[in-house]
């Protein structure tokens, strides 16, 4: 909700420049919300700090994602939302960045007549300078894609407050052609980012408090495919010198494709320190039919051998993955069998999705065949199955011991404030596991990036309770 608007101030710092305000509503994945950080810092040093009060702003940016027609709405409204902020304030500039910048473009300027900007994620270290066109009057779009050898990554530099967990990307893009997905689209070809530069950012971010790094990519697999040059690892060598940066506890990455899951990166689980126990491997479906048409590459036994590889590697592994209902032609038969699958592989957790027909792709050219109320029910299903499944795997914790890296002090659940006698962290497996402060002590900031021993003694649809051990 917008609050009512009261001027921005615009106070000038030393060097004679106005300090200005930026706020970034971030829609989608973890790609976004690194996106989000990267917006913060090539707009910092030209006088720019980060708000949550979008009143006080005089740049307010929505870093969109269009990967299902439902994100895109929702963007949509809230630029309706934000547009009266402009009657208030002629300082300010509105601008959409992200996936949906990147598909529509001018377009979206044309349909939006209150947007100033739209520019793509290849586009984030220009930003300063189209935010300038902007308030000399002009309407700006920029959404060319970089060519690959020209392509440049932001490294990311530590905040003022580094989280203990980060996000370090890896490279950008997606050079697969799965027939639903809009990515290849919005965010190009595959660019890797070099190993040096890589585990240079893990080394700052570590030196600047960070404990837990997951390493990003759409298809983290096909990591330097790209590169040129001698020294081109693979994503599993490239894993190996992440895990030997001295201070760093955990170790994590997504996404990956499951054709590109190999042995190599397979035999990495049990035997780096630091990469964890933990999964995401996107099936999508369960029928060979639909994962032909889907163009995924791998039948439903290829994929249950691969799951089954990385149980014999690490038997503790937690698993998690992606599901489409409801694809163009997906009959109930079909869907039997992603259901099957799901029972089958018991994953820890999942994201299921209806089937939702993006521009430009090869399943948008079929008809959206599967009516909405079948893939309600179709979905429904999904998660009602991997409801009951996440449940025992929960209860499966409570007696065990586990190794829980402290974020900070707990949310209460309802309210979602802070507590001040109740930690919470996660288990290297990705659960979160609340657990009281030993008595007479208060949260304090010395339990934050620790790693707790925690007896667990109840377990929740979403979290885990336990005490020290
Ligand atoms: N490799 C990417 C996938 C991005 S999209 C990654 O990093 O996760 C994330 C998930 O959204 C996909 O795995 C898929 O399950 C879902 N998805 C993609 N396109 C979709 C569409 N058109 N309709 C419904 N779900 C979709
Ligand atoms: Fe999309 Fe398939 Fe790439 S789901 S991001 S095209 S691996």
């Amino acid at each position: 909700m917008v609050a009512t608007p009261t001027p921005p101030e615009v106070a000038l710092l030393p060097n004679g420049s106005p300090r200005r305000y930026v706020y970034v509503q971030t829609f989608g994945c973890q790609m976004n919300v690194n996106d989000t950080d990267r917006i913060f810092q090539v707009l910092e040093p030209f006088n720019y700090r980060p708000t949550d009060d979008p009143a006080q702003a005089s740049l307010i940016l929505l870093n969109t994602c269009s990967v299902r027609d439902k994100a895109e709405q929702k963007m949509l409204s809230q630029l309706g939302r934000l547009a009266p902020l402009k009657d208030y304030n002629d300082d300010l500039i509105l601008g959409v960045a992200g996936c949906v910048a990147q598909q529509e473009g001018e377009r979206l300027l044309k349909k939006v007549p209150h947007l100033d900007l739209v520019f793509g994620p290849d586009h984030i270290a220009d930003l300063p300078g189209l935010v300038e066109r902007a308030r000399a009057k002009e309407r700006v779009s920029e959404t060319r894609f970089t060519k690959r050898k020209e392509f440049a990554f932001i490294e990311a530099a530590p905040r003022e407050e580094t989280r203990i967990s980060e996000f370090v990307t890896i490279m950008k893009g997606c050079d697969k052609v799965c027939s639903f997905c809009i990515v290849p689209f919005t965010r190009g070809r595959e660019v890797s980012k070099p190993a040096d530069a890589v585990v240079r950012e893990v080394e700052r971010l570590v030196a600047a408090g960070a404990r837990e790094v997951t390493l990003l990519g759409q298809n983290v697999n096909s990591y330097g495919k790209d590169l040129q040059g001698d020294r081109i690892p693979t994503f599993a060598q490239l894993l190996r010198e992440v895990d030997a940066v001295a201070g760093l506890e955990r170790l994590r990455f997504t996404t990956s494709h499951p054709m590109d899951c190999i042995d190599e990166l397979v035999g990495c689980f049990g035997e780096l320190r630091t990469l964890c126990e933990f999964f995401h491997l996107p099936v999508q479906s369960g029928n060979d039919r639909i994962l032909r048409e889907m163009r995924r590459f791998y039948t439903a036994a290829e994929y249950r051998e691969k799951v089954a590889a990385l149980r014999r590697q690490s038997p503790q592994i937690a698993l998690s993955t992606d599901i489409i209902v409801g694809y163009p032609g997906e009959t109930d038969a079909e869907f039997e069998d992603t259901l099957t699958l799901l029972a089958d592989v018991r994953y820890d957790s999942i994201f299921a999705f209806k089937y939702s027909p993006r521009p430009g792709t090869r399943a948008a050219e079929l008809p959206d065949s599967v009516p909405e109320a079948v893939k309600r029910e179709r979905l429904a299903r999904v998660l009602a199955l991997q409801d009951a499944v996440t449940r025992t795997r929960m209860e499966a914790y409570v007696g065990q011991t586990v190794e829980v890296l402290v974020e900070g002090p707990s949310r209460m659940a309802s309210k979602g404030q802070t507590t001040r006698w109740q930690l919470m962290g996660r288990t290297r497996t990705n659960v979160i596991v609340n657990f009281p402060v030993p008595l007479g002590e208060f949260w304090s900031d010395r339990w934050i990036g620790s790693l707790a021993t925690v007896n667990v003694e109840q377990a929740k649809s979403n979290s885990l309770y336990g005490t020290l051990a």
